[in-house]
């Protein structure tokens, strides 16, 4: 079973995505190589595949630069795929696709379907896609190495800033170890959908040197949740059974999984890099905490809200407790944002189907 049923739906993770749209735009060039380099013989329809599309704002946003810069090269038929989890709420990606009842695409050409399942598995027709994508997902494992995580809600540990909590090298190391098994999955997944020499593209949010995406998020979610636990509303048990599921990665380990497997993929290029925050950039030039806290807030909860939700389900006050802790969140941003700094760094690897 999957880890998470998903973003929060919707509407909200649309309203609240801008950071990862903005870590996607780094790349946006790097899709422009890819479809250079597409591998175009045949007849069948040129697929473009993205794997963790959401409520699919950023992912329609993408394919409408891939789209144009492929019709300069071909006049095949092109279909677009948008694919995530069987729970994730896929409303909005299909109205979105079909504004006013015709292809966002604006060509009758251009067809669009959403795919539901796991990434980690085959989901597309062997040999049907040409262009393979991952933007801000694939940092979510594939199941939870461990039952308990009891220092702290995410693998990698707390913030150096903030210090609260602890992760043993022992458990890390068994998210690093699925973190690397779920990169091989997915590669193995997409070499069977992929034509040779079509191409993929892996980003994702992760940590460089000492800047990590993960940072300050989890510290204050951390916070929150131990607010309530001292109230005695939430129990010291289901904190310590309580985690996110998601690992961040640096590049070193997304192309170690890669060159030490044997699976027919070449990276062609790697980087890691930081992408502007909005809402950071926004606090820098209004200097509005009450906005700040609130969309830093928001952010973070369009993708752990369903996770807590999962690890307070049995208890009879959830939905209390869920919407008290981003509440308590919100307010320990707004009582004191120097402890919980955001920055967001990326990893991005293209890689050719050999
Ligand atoms: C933070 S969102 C990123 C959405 C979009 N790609 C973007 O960059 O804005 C992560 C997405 O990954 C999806 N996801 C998590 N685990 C997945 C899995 N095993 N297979 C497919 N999608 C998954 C979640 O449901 C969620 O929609």
């Amino acid at each position: 079973m999957p880890v998470t049923t998903g973003m929060v739906g919707q509407g909200f993770y649309n309203r609240n995505s801008a950071p990862q749209m903005a870590a996607i735009e780094h790349v946006l060039p790097w899709l422009d190589e890819a479809v250079a380099v597409l591998p175009l013989g045949g007849a069948a329809p040129i697929g473009l595949a993205d794997f963790g599309c959401s409520e699919g704002r950023n992912s329609i946003a993408l394919m409408q630069r891939l789209v144009p810069a492929l019709r300069r090269r071909t006049p095949r038929d092109i279909m677009t795929v948008h694919s995530d989890l069987p729970t994730n709420d896929f409303s909005a990606l299909f109205r979105d696709l079909r504004p006013e009842g015709r292809s966002v695409f604006a060509a009758a050409d251009v067809s669009s379907c959403a795919v539901a399942g796991s990434m980690f598995d085959r989901l597309l027709p062997r040999g049907s896609v040409h262009l393979a994508m991952t933007f801000n997902a694939i940092g979510f494992l594939s199941r939870k190495p461990v039952d308990r995580l009891p220092g702290y809600i995410l693998p990698n540990g707390p913030s150096r800033v903030r210090g609260v909590g602890e992760v043993t090298a022992e458990e890390r190391a068994a998210f690093a170890d699925q973190a690397r098994e779920d990169i091989r999955a997915f590669l193995a997944a997409r070499a069977a959908e992929l034509v040779p020499g079509g191409q993929l593209l892996l980003q994702v949010f992760g940590a460089d040197g000492a800047l990590r995406t993960c940072d300050g998020i989890y510290d204050v979610l951390n916070d929150a949740v131990l607010a309530l636990v001292a109230e005695g509303r939430i129990s010291r048990a289901t904190y310590e059974r309580y985690y996110q599921p998601v690992y961040f990665r640096t590049l070193d380990e997304i192309t170690e999984a890669v060159e030490t497997a044997d699976i027919p993929f070449r990276i062609e290029r790697g980087e890691s890099y930081e992408s502007p925050v909005p809402f950071n950039t926004d606090f820098a030039r209004t200097g509005d905490l009450a906005a700040y806290a609130r969309d830093y807030t928001n952010f973070f909860r369009a993708f752990t809200e369903a996770v807590l939700r999962i690890a307070l389900a049995d208890h009879p006050e959830a939905e209390a407790l869920v919407a008290d802790t981003y509440a308590r969140a919100e307010r320990l941003l707004r009582e004191a944002p120097e402890r919980y700094p955001f920055r967001y760094i990326a990893l991005a690897v293209r890689m050719t189907r050999t």
